[in-house]
């Protein structure tokens, strides 16, 4: 399990957000604005390493019943280590034991590291918001050399 392949990670909730925390948030989500849009209502989890944060993760209410990955995000330097996975399976473990029904998470079309993590960790793709990149963010983004248009929602169902 990757808490097994990480014995040393720690997770727990951020009250102050540095700029280390910052750097991470702009890497899964280049708007400023929209971070600090969810961040209102959102609560902040990092991962920390040796004394160090090397991952972060804002988790959001979206309905009474459901709760949102808004942003997940590893430092560089630590990527393909688990810490991710065990971020994913923290998030899980929360909102199993606040009884959500569901667990949300979004990404681009293009992200498929991202999209092979969540459904390994068992998100299923339940939706498409066509255009996503191209209505909220200023600049185009391209990713694996396609142009990042479309968002995929995935979801955990938490009732089964
Ligand atoms: N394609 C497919 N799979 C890949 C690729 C690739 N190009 N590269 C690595 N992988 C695999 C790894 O082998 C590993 O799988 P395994 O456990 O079966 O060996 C898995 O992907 C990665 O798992 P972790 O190590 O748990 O993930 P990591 O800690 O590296 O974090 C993350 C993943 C968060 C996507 C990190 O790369 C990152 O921060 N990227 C930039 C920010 C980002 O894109 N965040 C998500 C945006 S969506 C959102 O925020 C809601």
């Amino acid at each position: 399990m990757d808490q097994f392949k990480n014995p040393k990670l720690i997770i727990r909730p951020v009250t102050q957000l540095t700029a280390q925390h910052w750097q991470l948030l702009l890497l899964a989500d280049p708007s400023r604005k929209l971070v600090q849009d969810y961040l209102q209502k959102g609560t902040v989890w990092e991962a920390r390493k040796d004394g160090q944060s090397v991952g972060i993760m804002v988790l959001d209410e979206i309905a009474p019943s459901r709760l949102e990955i808004k942003n997940i995000a590893v430092d560089p330097k630590f990527e393909n280590q688990g810490i991710a996975t065990a971020l994913l399976h923290y998030a899980l473990h929360f909102a199993k034991q606040r009884r959500y029904h569901r667990l949300q998470i979004g990404t681009g079309s293009t992200s498929f590291k991202q999209l092979y993590l969540y459904q390994k960790v068992g998100f299923r793709i339940t939706g498409i918001r066509r255009g996503f990149f191209v209505k909220n963010y200023e600049r185009p983004i391209y990713e694996n050399g396609l142009w990042l248009q479309d968002m995929l929602v995935l979801e955990i169902d938490l009732a089964k």
